[in-house]
């Protein structure tokens, strides 16, 4: 047998087992929100972390912004993290709790017995959710002739939000999305609605709802009043005629009655005159 063939299918072998032996870790979320809790998961197959079958046991979880230890099986050292670890596998994770883009393009190792796996934390954008941390509605209502502009911005979004507006509950159109700053992993972005007002009641709840992947927000909620004008203008012509009315009424009035009183005083006039002549 040709030794340099031997050696080869060895060395082929011993990688092989290599390869099968090593351990990964993943990230089990998806989406991933920021803010809320993320889990990487150390898969480390039929490996038994206790390699030494003493009380000791090897799993822990190194990385972070720092790269430092941050779980052993003992504890962690920072209250952001806990390590998990479950009886029916010898997997075991990792929680980050309030996830945010510092965790980002990190290093992270999980460490079982021997093993070790380093790989850097990074999520796809479009497996990514950042809720607005603002959303704002300040002169979010123009009025123009007869359209009703609604403009609300929000602050740190991602992915690029998808707005319906609905009126009374039931959808009327897409919303314009235009984005205004672009950063690493979020955008601020203007969503703005054109509502003719003649074409629908006088007011009703108006709603904007975007979606973010799995995931719809409500980003404007109001009663609006788009014949609030007419309105005002409808109530006031009450009162106001009354008013004009009531004024016209007692000026007739004190105009008759000077008049009667000054006839009066002429026709007494007019006797006494009679009575002298
Ligand atoms: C860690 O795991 C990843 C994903 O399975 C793999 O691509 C990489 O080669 C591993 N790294 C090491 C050092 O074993
Ligand atoms: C990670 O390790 C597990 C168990 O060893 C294996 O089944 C899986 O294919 C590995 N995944 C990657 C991406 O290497
Ligand atoms: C490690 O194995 C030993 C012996 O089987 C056991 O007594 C010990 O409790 C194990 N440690 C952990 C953390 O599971
Ligand atoms: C795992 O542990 C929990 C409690 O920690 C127990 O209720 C459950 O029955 C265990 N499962 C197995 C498969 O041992
Ligand atoms: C938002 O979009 C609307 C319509 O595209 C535009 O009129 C408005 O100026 C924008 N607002 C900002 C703050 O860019
Ligand atoms: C979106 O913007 C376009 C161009 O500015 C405009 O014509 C359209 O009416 C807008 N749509 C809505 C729903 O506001
Ligand atoms: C989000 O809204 C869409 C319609 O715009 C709807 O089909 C979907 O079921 C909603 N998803 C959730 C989680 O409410």
């Amino acid at each position: 047998m040709n030794t340099k063939r031997f050696v080869g299918s060895l060395l082929v072998l011993l990688i092989m087992g290599r390869t099968v032996m090593t351990i990964n870790w993943t990230v089990v979320n998806n989406p991933v929100i920021f803010g809320r809790d993320v889990i990487l998961r150390c898969h480390v197959g039929n490996i038994d972390c206790n390699v030494s079958g003493t009380a000791h046991d090897t799993r822990q979880w190194t990385g972070g912004q720092h790269y430092k230890l941050l779980c052993a099986t003992e504890g962690c050292t920072d209250p952001k993290y806990k390590m998990m670890t479950r009886n029916t596998s010898h997997d075991f994770d990792l929680l980050i709790q309030s996830f945010s883009e510092s965790d980002l393009d990190c290093k992270y190792t999980c460490q079982c017995g021997h093993e070790v796996n380093t790989t850097t934390l990074s999520v796809e954008q479009n497996k990514l959710i950042s809720f607005p941390t603002e959303i704002n509605t300040d002169n979010s209502y123009i009025m123009s002739g007869n359209e009703l502009q609604i403009e609300v911005s929000l602050e740190k979004v991602n992915p690029i939000p998808i707005c319906k507006t609905l009126y009374k509950d039931k959808v009327l159109a897409e919303a314009n999305v235009t984005k205004l700053k672009s950063y690493r992993y979020f955008t601020d972005v203007n969503v703005s609605f054109t509502f003719p007002l003649q074409e629908f009641g006088c007011s009703g709840s108006l709603q904007i709802i975007c979606s973010l992947l799995s995931y719809n927000i409500t980003i404007y909620d109001e009663n609006i009043h788009t014949c609030h004008k007419y309105d005002s203008l409808f109530h006031l012509h009450i009162p106001l005629v009354t008013a004009c009315s009531v004024f016209l009424l007692a000026i007739f009035g004190i105009v008759y009655i000077i008049k009667r009183r000054h006839s009066n005083q002429h026709f007494d006039k007019l006797q006494q005159q009679h009575e002298e002549g």
